[in-house]
């Protein structure tokens, strides 16, 4: 018998699920009754509430046995453990980086990175900074410039590396600023900000030329550079036939050092590190560690936790884990651009961005339209989404607002948490969402703080 190869459509989950966790189910009234208590901030909702979480794909996903039993094997040696070897080894074999900081997550070796760095009147270059990253680079008197292409501040355009640095933008700034006041060069793969989109082993590379002829450090910002990887493998010229090992090594090659969330691509609830080539700079980093994380070898981790990275770097970089993976954000925004919904295109690594403002046009920026429909999504179907639009961005710091540049709603992805059945709900909820979008209202502030109002902020619908 002999039996013609048989080549599945559908991309299954790459594991099986051995330990679960309930999610509960609420009725609609209660879901009314729950976000009219957290002041119509899904924010301040408690998770239990919630049936699918969708708020970050940042310390959520789910752990392998793999790592779990690397957990139980945890050194928990204040200095020298094993636990910190390993992941040493692991970190120096991906990104190629000579000295390994660890510390409790991405935006404290930003931190470090940053005090170290940067100073009054200095310009750091980014594709897009993240939000905490701006804000260390701010908290030290520097200015965070964002150089994007383009298309990447358009969310209709398609283009294959929309997280692209703009490479004349980037001589423009060095030429207008001087070398001397630019201390580092960074690149954020993929641009969370800017839609979780990719950047291209080109303008890797580019910017790595730039930054050289310029005797400027590099440094990439690694969150989701397992993702990004898979991006260059599938979209770039020359790369199908690597690994997604051997390209993120190729990308960490190109820079002299990296900060990194090891929530997101390194698989893990909690942790990152800062690496880099430099000893001398690596010094005065170490000082700062022992100051604000820990000694050197657990920078605010637990040694399990490091165990937990130190597997999970490599889990993250398994093809048919990213196959699945970018296949989610992508079958769920094909869904929604088939019942005529504007996202986010094409869909990013981690998650997938509503367009709101094409989507509610009728209610003004001012009234939040994405924060609408977050809400909306909460109330039909228990789904918490994240607005990224006015209210997370539109406070300026004379106290006066303005409308943000985009008005997105985000769905992010933890990992390896949520199966396609999760998904097809996910889209019935967005779509119901999107038929009764006549009926969405604006919202207007009660009260919120003068910093980062949208995590505690209280609202309420406007004509209710
Ligand atoms: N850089 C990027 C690109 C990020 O997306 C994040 C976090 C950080 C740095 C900071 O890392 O949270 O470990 O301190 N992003 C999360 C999110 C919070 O929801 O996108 P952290």
């Amino acid at each position: 018998m002999v039996l013609k190869p048989f080549k599945s459509k559908t991309i299954i989950e790459p594991f099986r699920i051995r330990s679960v966790e309930p999610i509960r189910f609420t009725t609609m009234q209660e879901r009314q009754k729950l976000l009219k208590e957290a002041g119509y901030n899904p924010f301040l909702l408690k998770a239990r509430d919630v049936l699918i979480d969708l708020l970050t794909d940042s310390g959520t996903g789910a752990l392998s046995s793999g790592q779990w039993s690397g957990m139980l094997e945890s050194d928990e040696s204040y200095a020298g453990s094993s636990s910190f070897y390993k992941f040493e080894t692991a970190v120096r074999e991906i990104t190629g980086f000579k000295n390994v900081i660890p510390t409790h997550q991405g935006r404290a070796a930003e931190n470090i990175l940053f005090t170290t760095v940067a100073g009054k009147g200095d310009v750091i270059p980014n594709n897009t900074h993240f939000d905490t990253t701006r804000a260390h680079v701010e908290h030290n008197g520097a200015e965070a410039r964002d150089l994007v292409i383009p298309e990447g501040r358009e969310p209709q355009t398609i283009h294959p590396f929309k997280g692209n640095m703009d490479i004349d933008a980037l001589e423009e700034t060095i030429e207008s600023v001087g070398t001397s006041k630019i201390p580092i060069i960074m690149l954020t793969i993929t641009n969370n900000s800017g839609g979780g989109q990719p950047v291209s082993m080109a303008n890797i590379k580019a910017v790595s030329e730039v930054a050289k002829k310029h005797g400027i450090p590099f440094f990439i910002d690694a969150c989701r550079f397992a993702e990004n990887s898979w991006f260059i493998k599938t979209r770039e010229k020359g790369y199908a036939d690597k690994t997604p090992m051997e390209i993120a090594q190729e990308i960490f090659s190109c820079a002299d050092g990296c900060t990194m969330s090891a929530k997101k691509d390194g698989m893990s609830n909690i942790g990152g590190f800062l690496a880099l080539n430099d000893d001398n700079l690596a010094q005065k980093c170490r000082s700062l560690t022992i100051l604000t994380e820990g000694f050197p070898t657990y920078g605010g981790m637990a040694g399990y936790d490091m165990e937990a990275v130190a597997k999970g770097l490599y889990e993250a970089l398994d093809e048919g884990y990213l196959r699945y993976r970018i296949r989610s954000a992508a079958y769920l925004g094909e869904k929604l651009v088939d019942a005529g919904i504007s996202i986010v295109q094409p869909t990013g690594g981690h998650a997938v961005y509503i367009d709101a403002k094409k989507t509610l046009p009728e209610i003004p920026p001012l009234e939040y339209p994405a924060w609408s429909l977050v809400n909306a999504l909460y109330l039909l179907g228990g789904v918490r989404a994240v607005e990224i639009g006015t209210v997370m961005f539109g406070l300026q710091p004379d106290g006066s607002e303005k409308a943000a540049s985009m008005e997105l709603v985000r769905l992010a992805f933890p990992r390896r948490v949520y199966t396609q059945s999760h998904v097809d709900y996910l889209a019935e909820v967005i779509i119901a969402a999107y038929e009764q979008r006549d009926k969405l209202t604006g919202y207007r502030i009660v009260e919120a703080p003068n910093v980062l109002r949208h995590f505690s902020a209280r609202l309420e619908p406007i004509g209710s």
